[in-house]
């Protein structure tokens, strides 16, 4: 027999099959199906991708080139400090998908409206909502941000009102993020379960990496700004003051959320940013930050909440609506949420007992 003919060995073919496996292949077989629609969340994951691809790019030499780093001078619709890259991002994902054909709208955290794409309205049947930069507070440092995104259907006839997309999570039919870490991976979920793919640069191709991802039901993680310590109301203090005095607990906070997140994902704990003084309902935004996080975890296994009502059951008011998040691991987020209801319980009790005089 000549080398030729040899069989490849196992770990070899095993190797070459998983490089085969791409992010829009990997789509098609999640669906079983080459329906209209399967091939439309196909090509929409390709072009999430693409700007995935641009994004990374960027952030790769952001350092060596001009106008990449520092603030634009302004401050979007929350009030925050606009960065270049945040603008970067943000456009990035709008060409991408001013070719799809399929998205007639694209809202995020940047845009005081939803963006309107007039030549595919009439076959756009998407929308696209996202964070495109994550945590930008680590662009000029070199530390790792993310972009998040979810997918959800046109439902209203009038394409340029945004009535329809004040509904709650489970409305999403794909949803991911983007870390843009030592390596680039993407993580998503279209409701068959949680898969991550690593940029191969190349190959320039998302190659499969991890399939069905679970979170682990408890974990030793706990992510939260304790800066804000005496901003969280009293029930959060004391779900801290409960970690502190427990063995095994580890604290972990990027000031990325993508970055905490993922590493929750795969080794289990609790993320929190919950509502401060100053900020009642917190930080994070409902429909470009939560509501995708909360699908992702859930189809991993794990949970998320505000700590009174799970965080997919939120029906928002508006566009930009915060939430209170705590998210990860299931039994992590259920200790949280015991030392709100207790808390919640006691006060209510406090107020029967004054209102008896
Ligand atoms: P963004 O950069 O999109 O505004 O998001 C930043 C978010 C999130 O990524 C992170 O977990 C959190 O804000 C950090 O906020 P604090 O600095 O208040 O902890
Ligand atoms: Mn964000
Ligand atoms: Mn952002």
């Amino acid at each position: 027999m000549t080398e030729i003919d040899q069989p490849l060995d196992l770990n070899h073919q095993y190797a070459l099959d998983r490089d085969c496996t791409t992010l829009s292949r990997h789509v098609l077989q999640q669906l079983q199906s080459f329906s209209p629609e399967a091939q439309d969340l196909s090509a929409l994951m390709n072009r999430i991708a693409l700007a995935a691809k641009l994004v990374a790019r960027r952030l790769t030499r952001a350092g060596l080139v001009e106008d990449a780093l520092g603030f634009t001078g302004r401050t979007n619709v929350q009030g925050e400090s606009v960065k270049k890259m945040d603008v970067f991002a943000n456009q990035v994902f709008i060409s991408a998908f001013e070719q799809s054909g399929l998205v007639c709208r694209l809202a995020s955290e940047e845009m005081d409206n939803p963006y309107y794409i007039p030549d595919n309205c009439s076959i756009g049947r998407y929308t696209l909502l996202y964070d495109p930069i994550d945590g930008s507070s680590n662009v000029d440092i070199n530390l790792n941000v993310g972009s998040i995104f979810a997918i959800r259907r046109q439902e209203g006839e009038e394409p340029y009102s945004s009535e329809d997309l004040l509904q709650d999570g489970h409305k999403q039919i794909a949803v991911g993020y983007i870390l843009y870490g030592p390596s680039t991976m993407l993580v998503y979920s279209i409701g068959h379960g949680v898969h991550a793919f690593t940029l191969d640069p190349s190959l320039g191709e998302f190659i499969l990496s991890s399939e069905n991802i679970r979170i682990p039901d408890h974990g030793p993680v706990y992510s939260v700004n304790e800066g804000n310590f005496w901003q969280w109301e009293e029930s959060i203090r004391n779900y801290i003051r409960y970690v502190h005095r427990h063995e095994g607990y580890t604290a972990r906070y990027s000031g990325a959320l993508v970055g905490d997140i993922h590493r929750i994902l795969f080794q289990g704990g609790v993320f929190l940013y919950p509502g401060t003084v100053k900020k009642p309902e917190g930080k994070l935004r409902l429909l470009y930050e939560s509501a995708p996080l909360a699908f992702l975890i859930e189809q991993a296994g794990g949970k998320a909440s505000t700590g009174t009502q799970s965080i997919l059951d939120v029906v928002p008011e508006k566009l930009h609506a915060r939430t209170p998040l705590i998210i990860g691991s299931k039994e992590d987020v259920a200790l949280v949420e015991s030392f709100i209801q207790e808390h919640n319980r006691e006060q209510q009790e406090r107020e029967i007992l004054t209102s008896k005089g």
